[in-house]
């Protein structure tokens, strides 16, 4: 089915020049059911943007909105990537662009080791990450490069799922609760990566239940609550505003 073009409901941000990532007053949809409502933010370049709030606000739908899944459906707003207008792109276009989704379930293909899940990655053009850059960074991947890539811990998967990432040439990085079920020791080896792959320019969204970790690790954030963003500033600001937290997420 094609879907209408989305338009901007709010044609005056339109002479505002984009940011690197910027979501304008997108509203997508489940069928008939309105999910996200009107969500405006910006990511800069390189920075790590924590997008949180409780169960069931949208977060997972808005990281789906801006890959160009087909379901939500972006019915309106807009998505501009580096000058690029995603909201006009289907999802493996926006792939090309350089949008890269890991999704919550971690999609590592049975039957095949890590490096053949790495390198299946590799295949379309344009390159990104050697293999050999990947295990500098995820040196537990290298040792375990043979090993059948499902047979790895949880902590092991999400490390291989993000290198997976990392294998194309991708410019952002959405993250959908990559810490989900793994020990604080590894959520901190995770972390630790995850501001390497920032210093490494690329621009990351990470969607997290664990708020505190999230906000230690980010720049900036935002809060959705029913499919609104309720909040847009500093990460720091988040952890120091206790009532906010209660409030929004529930910590
Ligand atoms: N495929 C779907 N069809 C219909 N409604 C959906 C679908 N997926 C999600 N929803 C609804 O959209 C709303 C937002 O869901 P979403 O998964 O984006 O939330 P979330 O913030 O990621 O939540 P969680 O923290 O539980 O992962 C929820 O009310 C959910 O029930
Ligand atoms: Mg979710």
């Amino acid at each position: 089915m094609n879907a209408p073009a989305p338009f901007n409901k709010h044609a005056n941000n339109a002479a505002t020049a984009p940011a690197f990532l910027s979501i304008w007053n997108i509203e997508s949809y489940y069928g008939e059911s309105y999910i996200v409502q009107d969500v405006t933010f910006n990511v800069h370049e390189g920075e790590i943007l924590a997008l949180l709030g409780r169960n069931g606000a949208g977060k997972t739908s808005t990281l789906r909105s801006i890959a160009r899944l087909d379901s939500p459906e972006v019915r309106y707003g807009e998505i501009w990537l580096d000058h690029k207008p995603l909201h006009e792109m289907k999802s493996y276009q926006a792939a090309a662009e350089g949008i890269a989704l890991v999704p919550e379930d971690r999609r590592i293909i049975p039957g095949l080791t890590v490096e053949e899940n790495l390198q299946l990655a590799q295949i379309a053009p344009p390159k990104g990450w050697s293999l050999e850059r990947v295990y500098d960074l995820f040196p537990r991947l290298g040792e375990r490069r043979k090993q059948e890539g499902v047979t790895l811990s949880g902590g092991e998967q999400q490390m291989l799922s993000i290198a997976r990432a990392l294998c194309r040439d991708i410019k952002v990085l959405l993250l959908d609760e990559p810490y989900e079920g793994l020990a604080p020791v590894i959520v901190q080896e995770i972390a630790k990566t995850l501001g390497v792959i920032r210093d490494q320019g690329i621009t990351t969204i990470i969607v997290e239940q664990n708020a505190v970790a999230a906000l230690t690790l980010a720049d900036r954030a935002v809060i959705l609550d029913t499919g609104s963003v309720v909040f847009d500033g500093s990460a720091k600001e988040v952890l120091d505003d206790e009532a906010l937290r209660a409030e929004y997420l529930a910590i």
